[in-house]
Parts: structure tokens; sequence; C-alpha cells
């Protein structure tokens, strides 16, 4: 009688271990799939950088709005002066090198400023 108690407890502790570690290994799974979305969003010149300087840099560096100041209306122009970007764009808003220039148009945000150097990060993903 008091063996087989044993063995009953003995199933128990054996149960919970595999319960926890199947426990463990779905938490993983979950956690890996939910990082995904981030991993399989690439930040694309057409889909996401384009809209945003159209948004806050026209027309000024667009040409073809009449814009005088240097072209950043193509993926090749915004990807040859990213650093001059960002390094404008980061500046304090009330700086006179800040862009927008004048806060002429709506800034871009944190995560926006995130995303442009994702991009760069990633090489540069036209679309
Ligand atoms: C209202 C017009 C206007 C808007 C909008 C504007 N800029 Fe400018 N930008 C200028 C002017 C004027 C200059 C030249 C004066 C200077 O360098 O500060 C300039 C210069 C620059 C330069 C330096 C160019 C070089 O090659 O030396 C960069 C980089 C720049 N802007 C980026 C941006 C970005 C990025 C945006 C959008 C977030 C933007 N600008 C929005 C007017 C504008």
């Amino acid at each position: 009688m008091n063996h087989i108690f044993h063995s009953i407890s003995k199933i128990i502790v054996l149960g919970s271990v595999v319960f926890f570690v199947v426990t463990c290994s779905q938490h993983t799974a979950f956690a890996a799939k939910a990082k995904e979305p981030y991993d399989s969003t690439k930040v694309t010149y057409k889909a996401d950088i384009a809209p945003i300087m159209e948004r806050s840099c026209a027309p000024c560096h667009f040409p073809k709005k009449d814009g005088k100041k240097k072209p950043l209306d193509t993926y090749t122009t915004v990807k040859d002066k990213i650093e001059k970007i960002l390094d404008r764009v980061q500046l304090p808003p009330d700086h006179r090198k800040h862009m927008p220039y004048k806060n002429a148009t709506p800034g871009f945000s944190a995560e926006e400023i995130q995303m442009l150097k994702n991009w760069a990060r990633d090489g540069f993903i036209e679309s």
C-alpha cells in the first residue's frame, strides 16, 4: 500500500515537471511568435519612408512641387542624405537648422525617426 502511494506521488512529481516544461516551451514559442510581426514588417522606402518624407519635407525638397531646396523626393536622394536627414530632424524644434524648416510642416514623431533608423540599419529596402 505504502509502495503504491509512493509510485503515485512519483507520477505526480513527474507530471508536474512535464507540465512545467511544456508550459515554458509554449510560452517561448508564443514569445517568438509575438516578435514575428516586427521581424517580418520590413521598413521600405515605398511603403513607409516616401509618405512621411512627402508629408513633412514637401514642397521645399520636392522639385516637382516647385521645391528649390536639395531634393529629397526619391529613393536615392533620401538614402544618400540619411545622415543629414536624421541629424536635422532630431535637433530641437527651435534650432535654426531643425527640419522641417521653421516647422512649416508636421515634423517626424519619435516612432518615425526610429523607423528611418531601422530602414538604414536594414540596408535601405526600396520596396
Ligand atoms: C518650408 C520648407 C522646408 C521644409 C518643409 C523642409 N525643409 Fe529642409 N531645408 C529647407 C531650407 C530653406 C534649407 C536650407 C537651409 C539650411 O540648410 O538650414 C533646408 C536644408 C535641408 C537639409 C540640408 C541639405 C544639404 O544637403 O545640406 C536637409 C538634410 C534637410 N533640409 C532635410 C529636411 C527634411 C528631412 C525635411 C522633412 C522632415 C525638411 N528638410 C523639410 C527648407 C525646408
